[in-house]
């Protein structure tokens, strides 16, 4: 009764140039593996769920990045979303489907660009909350332990008088500001969402039932297509329909039967060119380097990625952010990584689309 959906229907913008519009991050080969983002979640997850119910969720623009790199998925199992409506709508549409397909099913619901160090504890964790969302209602987060303010994440504030490893959640909240995130850090009974969610079939669609009533209706509707050669024009129809919402605050910030399980994994959700750089094995003068064949002199600390086996000469530079792309060059200062997304929209004015 194992079921996984596969988020993977985001931009990446930035991890530009690497990550575009029409290829982004899930599908690169970012930490110099061999292995795709998407192709490493999707390995991960086969540990403890059959392959072939693994559902893929992703925009329609994706559908032969989806079959070239994931060659075991048949077309049953990938649903197209001809709009980006963030990830309740993919979520609960995608339940509905397994339900209908399995009225028992409990799933894990992850993104598809994340990473994990230590995949037996990831197994072992989920494996762990599955048994517990088959015995109760449960919306099962994991949580992180939190190092700084991060206003990017959403914060878990667990019942401290609990002695179980699965706790009851008192209070979810979806990326507040600054001083709010610093005062959950110092309770010390805060953990980040690491995005991750468990639960059954039937507990994720009652908390959708319940919360996004509108947005039930909407799909629910659709029932009897599911599965059927009806289902590719029920979705072109009506998914443009469904409300731009987050599941974050969609329904966990609403529902009372939130449980987290403190992750026992290192994690990080590779959301920029820093945190890659982080996770990344270095060279002795502190340099991160994917494919790249590299000389360097008086240059420390700098996240080096080009095509494979390209020989990049740097000289003087510290903290820098250097990747050679096809048509495009980056070289910015990783402490201003977050201007990315800006600069690419400047970029696209000026010389359209890269
Ligand atoms: N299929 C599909 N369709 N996938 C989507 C869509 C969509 O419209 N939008 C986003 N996704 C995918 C992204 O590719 C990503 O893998 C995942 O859903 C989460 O979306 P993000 O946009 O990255 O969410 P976030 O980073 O702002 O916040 C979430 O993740 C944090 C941890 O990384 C929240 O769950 C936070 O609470 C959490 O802390
Ligand atoms: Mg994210």
């Amino acid at each position: 009764n194992y079921y996984a959906i596969l988020m993977a229907g985001g931009v990446g913008s930035r991890f530009w140039p690497v990550s575009t519009q029409e290829y982004p991050k899930q599908f690169h080969d970012m930490l110099g593996t061999g292995d795709t983002l998407i192709q490493k979640t999707f390995n991960r997850l086969s540990e403890l769920i059959p392959k072939e119910n693994i559902f893929i969720l992703t925009n329609e623009r994706y559908n032969d990045l989806v079959f070239q790199q994931l060659p075991d998925v048949t077309k049953r199992q990938v649903v197209l979303e001809p709009a980006m409506r963030n990830t309740a709508p993919c979520i609960l549409y995608a339940s509905l489907k397994i339900q209908k397909e399995n009225p028992d099913a409990v799933m894990i619901v992850a993104p598809s660009d994340h990473w994990i160090e230590d995949e037996n504890a990831f197994t072992q964790n989920v494996k762990q909350t599955f048994e517990f969302c088959e015995q109760n209602d449960a919306l099962m987060t994991l949580g992180i332990q939190p190092t700084f303010p991060n206003t990017g994440y959403g914060y878990i504030e667990f019942d401290k008088s609990s002695n179980q490893d699965i706790k009851p959640v008192n209070q979810f909240r979806e990326k507040p500001d600054y001083e709010t995130a610093k005062s959950f850090i110092a309770q010390g009974n805060f953990l980040w969402n690491a995005g991750i969610f468990m639960w059954s079939a039937k507990s994720v669609i009652k908390a959708f039932k319940s919360n996004q009533p509108e947005l039930y209706s909407l799909f629910e509707a659709g029932i009897e297509a599911y599965n059927t050669d009806l289902e590719d024009g029920f979705i072109q129809e009506n998914y443009a329909k469904a409300e731009n919402i987050s599941v974050d605050y969609a329904i966990m910030e609403k529902s009372e039967n939130v449980f987290v399980l403190p992750a026992t994994f290192d994690w990080n959700d590779l959301g920029t060119w820093g945190s890659l750089y982080d996770k990344l094995d270095k060279d002795s003068d502190n340099n991160a380097v994917v494919n790249a064949k590299t000389l360097t002199e008086d240059a420390t600390g700098n996240m080096i990625r080009s095509k494979k086996d390209k020989i990049v000469v740097v000289d003087g530079l510290k903290d820098y952010i250097i990747v050679d792309k096809d048509e495009v060059l980056l070289i910015f200062p990783k402490a201003k990584e977050q201007d990315i997304k800006k600069v690419l929209q400047n970029v696209k004015e000026k010389f359209g689309e890269t």
